[in-house]
């Protein structure tokens, strides 16, 4: 198996010195020598403060969201250039929390995806299905029609968009609510999307695919059976990651199973 990918998103949380203690915390831990790839997405308006912080170390620094569009009229949001020009590696897209709140659709989401491909950026698309989806078992079915449009964004970029990006599944009654997905579970949903990749990007060797990761209430008693999957590429990791030890805890275990 491939390294595997372990994001922290720290939503609307942290202050300045929370931050920097934070990632003094994990900067020290010695993640950089263990085969796994991490990253911290704090709120915007701390991106520069990490970008600082995190200088010389292997953690990579993302965002939370992006504008599709280059520059513009576009009150309070911010572009792909900018996060890259501030040293972002990769931005999370169509978190629930965004579709939710934010009205963005799953069209949007692509226009986004394709906008941080282009401004040399690793989109982090979230998909997942509701309570109701779980409940009448058609999480296949809202997953798939959430990735559909990047479909049509993938041919626009000339099939660059889908070799350059990572999916992440996230329940959404499972994010927040302490009770994850069962391994069995997920299993079943990663590899329906590592199938829809598969036949949308037929080009791409098996061990070419994007890296598909799981979100949900992950902490560390339960990454390593989700790290162990065949089709998990790793996690995106909400309240755990704003707990050190706690995310620490959660690279070492990807890190053994790389
Ligand atoms: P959680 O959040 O780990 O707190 O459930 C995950 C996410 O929303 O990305």
């Amino acid at each position: 198996m491939s390294r595997k990918l372990i994001i922290g998103n720290w939503k609307m949380n942290g202050s300045l010195a929370a931050n920097e203690a934070l990632v003094r915390a994990l900067t020290s831990a010695g993640l950089a020598e263990k085969p796994v790839d991490c990253a911290v997405c704090p709120p915007s308006v701390y991106l520069a403060q990490l970008a600082g912080l995190l200088q010389g170390s292997s953690l990579m620094l993302g965002a939370q969201t992006v504008h599709a569009r280059e520059n513009g009229a576009f009150t309070g949001d911010i572009s792909a250039a900018m996060l890259a020009e501030l040293g972002c590696k990769l931005v999370l897209v169509g978190h629930s929390e965004r579709r939710a709140g934010h009205g963005e659709g799953s069209e949007q989401v692509a226009a986004q995806a394709l906008a941080a491909v282009r401004a040399g950026l690793l989109p982090v698309v979230c998909v997942g299905e509701s309570a109701d989806d779980h409940d009448a078992g058609l999480m296949q079915d809202a997953v798939t029609s959430q990735l559909a449009p990047l479909a049509a964004a993938n041919a626009e970029a000339g099939g660059t968009l889908l070799e350059n990006l990572v999916i992440a599944y996230e329940p959404i009654w499972a994010i927040g609510s302490g009770e994850a997905a069962t391994p069995q579970y997920v299993s079943v949903v990663l590899e329906c999307i590592r199938e829809w990749l598969a036949e949308t990007a037929p080009a791409l060797e098996e061990d070419k695919l994007p890296r598909v990761l799981y979100g949900g209430s992950v902490r560390p008693g339960n990454a390593g059976e989700l790290l162990a999957l065949h089709a998990c590429g790793g996690l995106l990791v909400g309240g755990a990651a704003l707990v050190a030890e706690e995310f620490i805890a959660i690279c070492t275990a990807a890190a053994a199973q790389a």
